[in-house]
């Protein structure tokens, strides 16, 4: 069907979103109302505000994601909504609004996983031929998840690096919060890590990858490099400097940003790392980066610097800023290929899912 609309509703976690898409990457509108200023006091966002500020949200969103688009709910072709994982509170507001526009208004309902969403933003505003071709290899990286996935073809998901224990995204929260920079903390962590020396802290390249083991002959095996991710480690590392330096006199502007530095340094380069890792195995035809973390820039340099000396065919895909952080325009991105496969949903059955997983 050709200039298909899609209304897509994203409230996983502290942004109210709301977009039309038409054909699966043209963004006639996407708004969102962050409520960062309403959780920032408390250094992270609270379930319990995030849920009512989306009730408080929703409806001025949709209408004036409806204006922009100059669209009526009557002109939509299917509403689509984030169903999980997230806060519960404020996914029920997403998922509620969507199958009320579906029962109201008679239109089909696709609901879906956020983490699709992320991965689906590198497709928005590129008409067919321009989009990321399959197979492709995806570093997710945001405040919730740390993810590598391979996709061989649309909705086709194997996750083959995973998060141990922190988000990469969380470990830059946690330690702006360290240092008593706000929340949240990535954007502030690389601004401030302009004015840092990458060199003044070394801290620990975590590498999942196990020891070599004796096989039953007694010969060394090396084993496969690890895809998998922890940032717990990273993240006390820190916290130990930040404690040594604080025993003897208070911390200085220049310690706090070479702190920032030194941590970016390693946290974008163990995710880059893992990234060529998975490239190297699974010879995908493009790289996509997603998430907020994707909106770092020293991540996306060391990436392309890494492709470089990378001797294969393979383009490189991030999403533009404000399709990096949460927003419903990549859920309508998602949504548009559920449609081509008929995976509607019931709206009487749909219910939010805060656990659910990539299938
Ligand atoms: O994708 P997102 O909006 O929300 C989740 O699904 O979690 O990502 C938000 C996360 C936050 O943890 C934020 O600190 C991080 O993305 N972030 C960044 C940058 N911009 C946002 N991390 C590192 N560098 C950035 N420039
Ligand atoms: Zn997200």
């Amino acid at each position: 069907m050709l200039d298909m609309k899609i209304l897509a509703i994203e409230t996983s976690c502290d942004d109210t979103s709301v977009a039309v898409i038409e054909d699966g990457y043209k963004v006639l509108s996407s708004i969102v109302s962050s409520q960062v200023d309403v959780h920032s006091e408390y250094g992270g966002v609270v379930p319990e505000i995030a849920a009512r500020t989306h009730i408080k949200n929703m409806i001025p969103v949709l209408d004036n994601a409806l204006n922009k688009a100059k669209v009526k709910v009557e002109d939509i072709d299917i509403v689509a909504t984030t169903q999980g994982p997230g806060l519960i509170g404020s996914l029920i507001v997403g998922v509620n609004t969507a199958k009320t526009l579906a029962y109201l208004y008679d239109k089909p309902l696709v609901a879906l996983q956020h983490i699709e969403g992320h991965i689906y933003a590198n497709f928005l505003e590129k008409a067919v031929g321009e989009q990321p071709q399959f197979p492709l290899v995806c570093l997710t990286a945001s405040g919730g998840h740390t993810n590598i996935i391979y996709m061989k073809s649309h909705l086709n998901y194997e996750v083959i690096g995973d998060t141990e224990d922190d988000a990469a995204g969380e470990a830059f929260d946690k330690v702006a919060k360290m240092l008593g920079l706000g929340y949240p903390g990535g954007p502030i962590i690389s601004e401030l890590a302009e004015k840092g020396d990458i060199m003044a802290f070394n801290f620990p390249l975590v590498d999942l990858t196990p020891k070599p083991k004796r096989n039953s002959e007694g010969f060394l095996e090396t084993p496969e490099e690890s895809l998998d991710f922890s940032f717990s480690g990273l993240k006390s590392a820190v916290l130990r400097e930040v404690k040594v330096i604080e025993r003897e006199s208070k911390i200085t502007d220049q310690q706090i940003w070479d702190i920032c530095a030194s941590f970016q340094e390693t946290a974008t380069e163990i995710l880059a790392r893992n990234l060529m890792r998975a490239v190297s195995k699974y010879n995908p035809k493009s790289i996509l980066l997603s998430g907020g973390v994707a909106s770092n820039k020293v991540l996306r340099t060391k990436v392309e610097s890494k492709l470089k000396v990378f001797d294969r065919k393979v383009k490189l895909f991030f999403p533009k800023g404000e399709y990096c952080t949460d927003n419903a325009a990549m859920i309508g991105a998602v949504a548009y290929q559920y449609s081509i496969k008929n995976k509607f949903e019931d709206y009487k059955k749909l219910m939010p899912d805060p656990n659910l997983k990539l299938k």
